[in-house]
This record gives C-alpha cells, structure tokens and sequence, in this order.
C-alpha cells in the first residue's frame, strides 16, 4: 500500500511559487493507493464515489492527471492495464495538499504494481505530473513534502532540505468549511502581482523574511516567536487578498483562546487554517472556541 502525506504550509506560501523560500510540515493522514490488475486503466477514489478513467483528452481533470502520470510512469515499459484504488483521509480543495498526496500514493502504487524501486527524485517528478493538470503553475512544494514528510525548508528548483526543530509544535488544524481552489488562488495573486507588482514583490520579499525567522525560532524552539510570525504571516497573506472573512475571524478566535498565533495554510480563499498552541490544555480551549463557530478542528502534531 503506498501512502501520500497531507501537509501544511507554516510559511511562505504563494511566495514560494516566486522563488522565496517556504517552510511545510508533513501530516500522519493522508492518501493510501494500491495497484491491481484491470481490464483497462482506472482510478477509483471510494470515499468520493469516484471512478474514473485514464484518458489524456477528457474534460475529467481527474482522468487527465491519471492518463499523464501513467504516461511518465510507464516509459517504455510493457503497460497492463491498471486500477488504482484510493483512500483519502484528509479533505479536498482545503489547502491541506490533498492533491499532491493523491499524486505521491498514486505514483508509489503504480511503482509497486511494476515492481521498481524509482529513486526519491524520479518519483517526485511522477507525482508533479499529476499536479500540473489541476495547478497551472505549482512551486512543487506540496509534493516534495508529501512525499517526504518531516518540516522541510523549501525553494523553487533547489533540493528540499530537511529542518530539525528543536521542539515538537502542536497546531489545531481549523477548516473554514470553505472550498477553495488552488489553481483559482494562484491565477488571483499572479493577477494582482501583474496590477501592483511594488506591493505585491514587498509583500513575497516581507514572507520570504519571515520565512528564514521561522527557521532561526524553529532551530531555537522558540515557540513564541513562531507564533508571532504566523501572525506576521496572515498580514502577509490578507495583503496578498487570499484570506477570507471567516479565515480571518477563525484565527483571530483562535488567538484570543490563547493560540501562539494563526494564519491560513496553503492557498487560501477558504480552505484550513492553523493556530499554534502551547500545551493541550490550550489546544483544548483553542478546539472548544472553534467548534463554537461551527468550525471542524483536529489537533496535530509537527516537528517531532
Ligand atoms: C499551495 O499549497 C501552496 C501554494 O504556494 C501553491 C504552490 O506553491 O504550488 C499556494
């Protein structure tokens, strides 16, 4: 059974996709795939009801990103057809890299079915075959992350690198119940960096910043001060225009229930946020407010 890890993004997205650097942490959930044998190629996502199949031309983007995956993970092998079944336990359009997990479980079942043990790298590029189709333009971050897990330090082109943070972060993971979709959130912020490019190029340069603080306080485990740049983050991120009312709302709820800091994760425009508490006496406090906004909350732990 392959697995792919969800994900979340402590610093720096949509810079990260401009070339700063971006801290992510890997999450325990995420998506289990194994291959079988099958009269022709298929994908079947059963806690979706979903069961779809390969083909490059379809209007599906879930088909489309199957079709091309297999493409490149067959190259020039003799190709049986295949199904692949999906588990997934992390919600989608949430900012909680649900596609780039199904990528990764995707491309490790395919690589078990024809029995290869593909270096890290070469399944990596498998896995960012499958994310084009839904993301137009993916700094790549969400694969290398979830396919490798740990808290990663993350820069377009370069190799990942893997920080050791010197203290464990417990993080409430709040969903807005807002849909979002990643491709629609990076378009929006390439538009506005096309309309204000001072503002926005400050802004990329402000979380790129903050970015290299949060691995400095990480090293340290500084928790306070980790909090304080999700705070600084989330400014960051409403300058950019992806955080929503109700994401706005959330954290600040969080805060006042005694969260470290909050920001939103990932693209934005709905999706998750994530608050930094101090103890589980907090969490507990921080997961009781939420759920007083008709928000779902779960606690999770980083960085062990
Ligand atoms: C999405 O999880 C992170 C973004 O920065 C997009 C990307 O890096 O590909 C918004």
């Amino acid at each position: 059974m392959a697995f792919g890890r969800g994900k979340v993004i402590l610093v720096g997205e949509h810079a990260v996709v401009y070339g700063h650097p971006a801290i992510a942490a890997g999450l325990d959930v995420g998506v289990h795939a194994q291959a079988r044998a099958s009269a022709d190629d298929r994908l079947c996502i059963r806690p979706w009801g979903r069961d779809v199949v390969a083909d490059e031309r379809s209007d599906e983007p879930l088909g489309r990103a199957f079709a091309a995956l297999l493409r490149s993970g067959r190259e020039g092998r003799p190709a049986s057809p295949v199904c692949v079944e999906v588990m997934v336990q992390i919600p989608a359009a949430a900012g909680l890299g649900c596609s780039a997990a199904l990528g990764v479980a995707i491309a490790g079942a395919l690589d078990e079915w024809l029995g290869l043990r593909r270096p890290l790298d070469e399944r990596e590029r498998l896995a960012l075959a499958w994310e084009r189709e839904f993301h137009g333009n993916p700094s790549g971050i969400d694969t290398a992350v979830s396919l490798r897990g740990g808290v990663m330090w993350y820069r377009r082109g370069q190799a990942p690198e893997a920080l050791r943070p010197a203290c464990a972060l417990l993080l409430v993971l709040v969903d807005s119940g807002q849909p979002s979709s990643t491709r629609e959130m990076v378009a929006r912020v390439a538009a506005r960096r096309e309309a204000q490019p001072a503002l926005v190029g400050s802004t990329f340069d402000a979380l790129g910043a903050l970015a290299g603080r949060m691995r400095e306080a990480l090293a340290r485990g500084d928790r306070d001060e980790i909090g304080r740049c999700f705070d600084a983050a989330h400014d960051g991120l409403c300058a950019l225009g992806v955080s929503t009312e109700r994401l706005d709302a959330l954290c600040e709820r969080a805060r006042s229930a005694g969260a470290l800091g909050a920001k939103p994760t990932g693209a934005g425009g709905g999706g998750c946020a994530i608050a930094l508490v101090g103890d589980e006496g907090r969490a507990g406090r921080v997961l009781e407010a939420c759920a007083a906004m008709g928000a779902r909350s779960w606690l999770v732990e980083v960085g062990r």
